[in-house]
């Protein structure tokens, strides 16, 4: 039976990429039931709709969302992202970022919370606009939360022949959040005493990342720390036209999108590398059970420097390898 996939192509050059992404996958002989959603920064523009509670439901009985990018400069920064992806992420209760990496001649994987954090919407202005105003973004860490994404992360580690986690945190000024974050990440490895554990305060993270990412396997992080890392995991991975996604709700149902946004600057002119959205596919792909799929479509993205041209010629040089 097909499966049946959400489709949100978005702004920019999103829909391009995911066009690619869909013929990639028809190539690897996967059929997709897809329903399309028209949302994003250019549907705002039209009508005033952003992520309508009726759209939301309908997800929830679909076997997977497949998203390009959304957010265009016209709209008011935040109100897409907050909107629909981030509003996306927390009703369906998405709280795994999965953001795998492969460096030459080694991967790691980060896992990103993505339910909680600065990103949880804490916060608000005080006297706005006045020359006395305050403005807080808090950072919200549930016991929770944290656990569930620690957790999925040793998991992760356990299952991969390196068995190596690392916390990625800022411990030594984030007193409290780091706090909860480190006692659950302790707490959590007396169950995963076959997996070797490591610390790094964020900061120096980003110097192994350029440096020394052989040391990673897997990574566990916070929501803002995960955000950034991921930018950084992508540039040194051969670029962020190939760092793929997948937003994971481990008991519902799973959205899987490119790590790079909507590139405005760049949209129209058949320029994007369509890679990431493709790699996203086959992400999407192991997680409908579409295993051999997903993997033939890695191997025929694997030789990255092959991977030129225009967003078309990509895809078509992809999908004539399957
Ligand atoms: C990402 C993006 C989003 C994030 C934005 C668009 C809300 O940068 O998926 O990494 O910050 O999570
Ligand atoms: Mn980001």
């Amino acid at each position: 039976m097909a499966h049946k996939v959400g489709i949100i192509g978005g702004d920019g050059i999103g829909p391009d990429v995911v066009a690619e992404g869909l013929k990639v996958i028809r190539a690897a002989g996967v059929e997709l039931d897809t329903v399309d959603y028209h949302l994003g920064g250019q549907r705002y523009a039209e009508d005033g709709t952003v992520l309508p509670d009726e759209v939301l439901d309908e997800w929830r009985g679909l076997d997977a969302l497949y998203v390009g990018a959304v957010g265009t400069p016209e709209v008011p920064p935040g109100l897409i992202e907050r909107g629909l992806l981030l509003k996306m992420r927390f009703s369906l209760d998405l709280y795994i970022n999965l953001r795998p990496f492969e460096a030459p001649g080694h991967d790691f994987v980060v896992i990103r919370e993505n339910t909680e954090g600065t990103y949880a919407g804490e916060g608000g202005f005080l006297r706005q606009g006045t020359p006395h105003e305050v403005a807080t973004q808090g950072s919200v860490n549930t016991r929770h939360g944290v656990e569930r994404c620690v957790r999925y992360a040793f998991e992760l580690a356990r299952s991969r022949p390196g068995k190596h986690l690392t916390l990625v945190h800022k411990t030594n000024v984030l007193t409290f959040a780091g706090d909860l974050w480190e006692r659950t990440f302790n707490e959590t490895a007396e169950d995963y005493s076959d997996v070797e554990t490591a610390y790094n305060h964020v900061d120096a993270a980003c110097i192994y990342f350029v440096q020394s990412p052989e040391q990673y396997d897997v990574i566990v992080t916070d929501n803002l720390f995960g955000d950034i890392l991921t930018d950084l995991g992508g540039a040194v991975s051969g670029g962020i036209g190939f760092a793929s996604s997948a937003n994971l709700n481990p008991n519902g149902v799973s959205m899987f999108e490119p790590v790079h946004g909507s590139a405005p600057d760049i949209a129209g002119q058949n320029k994007a590398n369509p890679t990431a959205a493709i790699l996203s596919g086959a992400m999407m792909l192991d997680h409908l059970g579409e295993h051999d799929a997903a993997a033939r479509i890695r191997k025929a993205c694997a030789d990255k420097e092959s991977l030129t041209g225009s967003t078309t010629e990509i895809g078509d040089l992809i999908a004539g390898r399957l």
